[in-house]
């Protein structure tokens, strides 16, 4: 059931009290979650806003792809567990789920991962574009600058308004961004582009894309593979997080998708959402041993030191985010696998994890780890700079914003994102010529 279908709850709408009137807010009910007070009509009945910044308790949509229950700490895609799909799918199935909204049946399965394999390949010109970035640029800094780029390559499929063009742009992006993705980290470090094979799987391909060099073959970890092929599962989408409600606010305007993907990836860059793990990783370098912790404790807990524990803390999750759990999982399976069980830093993050926990500031103020915490540990075990991992979570993450992006163009409701303001600048004054000033 969803508000395009869905009647106001009877007898659940709110009554607003303004300036001597009363205003009816229906009420309407999703399949999960709270409830929504529809106060679209409040402003040309009552001439007043609402105020909220952050978005805290503004429902800026309706969706059917993603939902988190922050104190249950559950989250499902499409209705399924995120450990669930994390223990038993793949990332192309997930990519599947995410944009179609069921699990693919078999013949569904070999088909879109054909059709993604046979995306993956970028306009040769594209590569002409990396050439002029610093070596030493950050990753997120060409992702965005390339991925921008793809929106002067392909004209053929950005009629938003047409269906079929718009799931032929979302399999480009799907395909494509481990290849843009993966020649970021070569043009980094100085090596050679790496083109796609068709016979590896996603997760393998991009990891050889990554770190295969003209000298010799490179030879694949299964166990690896599937250890990223699973973070890039915990990565893919989650409801209306900052960079996937920018994805929507630039797809409102009917912009083209790739520069839409590519403001997303902008708006992830930030250290407070998907920057977070290379922050955090850099954190827990910086403690560097076990009994520096309680001074980089009391720093987080200190008002006056705008310091926080990078990968703790969320909007939503006010309890476990079920992704850390998972991704803690992965951590241990990768360091086991290399054997690196005495990584150091792994030593510094679950006794951090341990005093956090039992803290009373952060008790009181629920804060978990979140996603990121366990996730810098784990992606540069594998190899990965740390400047790379913002580039791997908005690898993962462009299908949950194609998803989105694509839900909204679909909604019968959508229209412009527009937001108000409480202005308190200067009131109407007149211009003084500077002879006067
Ligand atoms: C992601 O939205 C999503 O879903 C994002 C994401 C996704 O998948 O898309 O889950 C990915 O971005 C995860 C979050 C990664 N960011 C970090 O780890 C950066 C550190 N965390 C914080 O900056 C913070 O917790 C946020 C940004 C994640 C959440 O910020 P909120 O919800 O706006 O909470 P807040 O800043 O109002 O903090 C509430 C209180 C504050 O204290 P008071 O002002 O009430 O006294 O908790 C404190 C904060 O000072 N606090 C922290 C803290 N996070 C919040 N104190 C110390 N360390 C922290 N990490």
């Amino acid at each position: 059931m969803t508000i395009r279908e869905s009647k106001a709850i009877p007898d659940g709408a709110a009554k607003l009290s303004y300036k001597g009137k009363d205003y009816d807010l229906p009420a309407y009910a999703g399949t999960e979650g709270p409830n929504v007070l529809d106060i679209r009509k409040l402003y040309s009945d009552a001439d007043v806003f609402t105020y909220d910044p952050g978005f805290t308790s503004t429902g800026s949509c309706e969706s059917q792809i993603t939902f988190i229950d922050g104190d249950k700490g559950v989250l499902l895609y499409r209705g399924y567990p995120i450990d669930q799909l994390a223990a038993h799918s793949n990332f192309v199935e997930v990519c599947y789920l995410l944009l179609y909204g069921a699990l693919p049946s078999k013949t569904e399965m070999e088909a879109f991962d054909r059709t993604v394999t046979l995306h993956t390949m970028v306009h040769e010109q594209l590569a002409t574009f990396y050439r002029g970035f610093r070596r030493d640029a950050h990753p997120m800094a060409v992702m965005c600058g390339v991925v921008g780029a793809l929106s002067a390559f392909y004209h053929d499929s950005t009629d938003i308004n047409d269906p079929r063009q718009r799931e032929i742009a979302s399999h480009r992006l799907i395909a494509k961004i481990p290849t843009i993705a993966a020649m970021a980290y070569k043009y980094h470090v100085g090596q050679p582009f790496v083109y796609p094979l068709n016979h590896l799987g996603y997760t393998e391909n991009f990891m050889r894309m990554c770190f295969a060099v003209p000298a010799e073959e490179y030879k694949i970890n299964p166990v690896l593979a599937k250890a990223l092929d699973t973070i890039f599962i915990l990565h893919a989408d989650h409801e209306q997080n900052a960079s996937t409600s920018t994805v929507r606010l630039a797809g409102s305007s009917g912009a083209n998708p790739f520069a839409c993907i590519a403001a997303g990836i902008a708006c992830l860059w930030g250290p407070a959402h998907g920057g977070a793990n290379e922050a955090a990783l850099k954190m827990l370098e910086e403690i560097g041993t076990v009994d520096r912790i309680p001074e980089f404790v009391a720093r987080a807990k200190d008002k006056n030191d705008p310091f926080r524990l990078m990968g703790f803390g969320h909007r939503v999750y006010k309890n476990y985010d079920p992704r850390a759990k998972a991704m803690e999982i992965q951590c241990h399976a990768v360091l086991d696998e290399l054997g690196m069980k005495d990584e150091p830093l792994l030593k510094v993050a679950m006794e951090l994890e341990h005093i956090a926990l039992h803290d009373d500031y952060f008790i009181e103020k629920k804060l978990y780890p979140n996603i990121d915490f366990y996730s810098g540990i784990t992606l540069r075990a594998l190899g990965f700079p740390t400047s790379m991992f913002t580039a791997l979570f908005a690898l993962a993450r462009t299908v949950g914003w194609i998803a989105q992006w694509k839900e909204m163009l679909e909604d019968p409701h959508q229209k412009i994102g527009r937001p108000r303001q409480l202005y308190t600048g200067a009131k109407t004054r007149d211009y003084v010529p500077l002879t006067r000033r």
